[in-house]
């Protein structure tokens, strides 16, 4: 074939997408296109600025050629560095371990990926290229927010960039997931999304660039306006709008968007606001959720949304795949972990065990849920008494282990690890499975913004989402990233019950996707509270915790 030939000796990497379309006859015809044509450099489209993927760009021709037909998505080759073209391949493979190599220790996707996200995504990689910090259109804006001028008048040069600056807030899960979110918020609206860097510990050697060609990182002294933004910041949504005044004037404003946020912060997700936004040229927020379910809220977006997720139960699994490459000093510790724990297993279980103070339980009583759970499941093998051990696996192999099962723990603590070491360690099982469980570290207690505390963190959630099978705790947001990383639904510890174990010890997630925990609950047209679970189709209560929503395929 000649894309093969072209290829040469990478030939393992090209795409080879099985396409998911609505008649056959198509996917013959975008397959073979595809296999011709994929490989090949991304090259700028006729329309200037805009790169897409040509083998992208030919099965959207082929389909709009033929009618009908419309393709959803393509599920990327397992041995496709670019997973199916979400990657960009304009990046050095060296500034960047992880970026390319993390899909040979992942199971590979089953989630589809729609062209139009991909399409999307090289279009926001030129634009952040345009106006990221170091380009003469970010020092223009940067001028005008200093000199305290609103968005109203055209740029003279032409170009005119709107960001959008992420400031961090609480602990390493729930910012991979509000990172996220802005992401796709910045995705919707053409803004170009930048962290606040302004505290070094926060972000620092944790993850790579994800944009090619620029960074995204806000430089530490760059924004004029520096003080702590809280719920009663003047310059909020939420005050503003509390004064009666339009937003759309204000140079800058920030969003509140964490859990403690008021009525007038959550007009953030109504129609008529979004329209004041879009004239203000500098958004800055703050959030410690995954407010993603809440811009499907936003009519204005869904047909976007529909496009870009024709499946929405894996939109961070795909923004979560794109965005977060751990840096090369994390990907060290993820490599060398998997190299002790997991590279010799058949099979790969992690197990992510957290408490929280407004669900207590007793490590005896989590340790029991843990293994009910993962006995009831078939997850981990029962165990037999040892000298009942080897007579049962019988036959020539009876001295040889079944299978070589590798279990991570991941927790703050070590006692739950030790007692499944130990459990294993003195009876057999009744498959003669060997087991192993390791876990790479005991922290104690979790110190939100500490750098090497954060870089552990994010190598085991990366080292987890490696596993076959997951085992989380409900309400966790590190288990969110996990599982949305390794794009399975993962078995969800539920919640205690009055302090005790509950009766059901765990329960398949309906959805990989995360949970909102604070929706909005309003409803912009009557103006009254709503219940945001019952709004649209796709958004309903999350199992795992109800008084959150969350996206699923219906
Ligand atoms: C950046 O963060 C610092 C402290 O972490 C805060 O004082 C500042 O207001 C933030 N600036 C922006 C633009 O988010
Ligand atoms: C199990 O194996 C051990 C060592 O190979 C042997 O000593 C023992 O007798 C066996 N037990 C049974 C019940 O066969």
């Amino acid at each position: 074939m000649a894309a093969r030939s072209q290829l040469g000796g990478r030939s393992r990497s090209a795409v080879r997408p099985t396409t998911v379309l609505l008649t056959a006859a198509i996917v013959a015809a975008a397959l073979l296109m595809a296999a011709v044509l994929f490989g090949a450099r991304w090259t700028p489209s006729s329309a200037g600025e805009t790169w897409v993927s040509t083998g992208v760009r030919v099965v959207m021709n082929a389909v709009s050629d033929q009618g009908a037909a419309v393709p959803l998505a393509t599920v990327p080759d397992p041995g496709d560095r670019l997973l199916g073209g979400l990657l960009s391949p304009d990046f050095d493979d060296r500034s960047c371990l992880s970026r390319y190599r993390a899909a040979r220790y992942r199971r590979a996707s089953r989630h589809a990926l729609s062209p139009h996200l991909v399409s999307a995504l090289r279009r926001y990689e030129s634009l952040h290229r345009l106006c990221a910090p170091g380009t003469p259109a970010y020092a223009r804006a940067l001028g005008r927010l200093r000199a305290n001028a609103s968005g109203d008048g055209a740029d003279p040069s032409g170009t005119r960039c709107d960001y959008l600056v992420w400031t961090p807030n609480a602990g390493l899960g729930n910012r991979i997931l509000s990172i996220a979110a802005g992401f796709l918020y910045a995705l919707l609206t053409d803004r170009v999304l930048l962290l606040n860097g302004s505290r070094h510990e926060d972000l620092d050697d944790l993850f790579c660039e994800p944009f090619p060609g620029s960074t995204w990182i806000l430089p530490p002294r760059d924004f004029p306006v520096r003080k702590k933004l809280t719920i009663d910041t003047a310059e909020s949504l939420g005050s503003t709008l509390g004064r009666g005044e339009a937003p759309g004037g204000a140079p800058w404003l920030y969003l509140h968007l964490v859990h403690n946020y008021r009525t007038p912060d959550r007009l953030f997700f109504c129609d008529d606001v979004q329209t004041q936004l879009r004239r203000v040229p500098w958004l800055v927020f703050q959030a410690d959720n995954y407010f993603v379910p809440g811009l499907f809220l936003i009519p204005r977006y869904e047909r976007e949304l529909s496009r870009m997720f024709p499946r929405r139960d894996a939109v961070f699994h795909h923004l979560g795949r794109y965005l977060f490459h751990p840096s090369n000093t994390v990907w060290g510790m993820v490599t060398r972990y998997h190299g002790s724990y997991f590279a010799k297993a058949d099979e790969r279980l992690g197990i992510q065990v957290r408490t929280f103070k407004w669900a207590p339980i007793s490590t005896d009583d989590f340790y029991g849920q843990i293994l009910k759970c993962t006995h009831r499941e078939n997850i981990l093998p029962a165990v037999v008494a040892r000298a009942a051990a080897n007579t049962s696996t019988g036959g020539a192999d009876g001295q040889q282990a079944a299978k070589r099962k590798a279990v991570v723990v991941v927790s703050l603590h070590g006692e739950y690890s030790e007692r499944l070491r130990d459990l294993y360690h003195e009876h057999g099982t009744a498959a003669g499975e060997a087991m192993s469980v390791f876990q790479p570290t005991h922290l104690g207690e979790q110190h939100i913004g500490d750098r090497q505390q954060n870089q552990k963190a994010l190598a085991e959630m990366v080292l987890l989402s490696f596993s076959d099978v997951v085992v989380t705790t409900g309400v966790s947001t590190f288990g969110y990233v996990i599982q949305g990383l390794a794009g399975l639904r993962p078995w969800v510890l539920v919640r205690p019950d009055h302090g005790k174990a509950p009766d059901t010890p765990c329960r398949l997630a309906p959805t990989i996707e995360p949970c909102f925990h604070r929706p909005p609950n309003y409803d912009c047209r009557t103006k009254a509270r709503g219940d945001t679970g019952r709004t649209v189709q796709h958004i309903r209560h999350c199992e795992d915790f109800p008084e959150g929503v969350q996206l699923l395929e219906s």
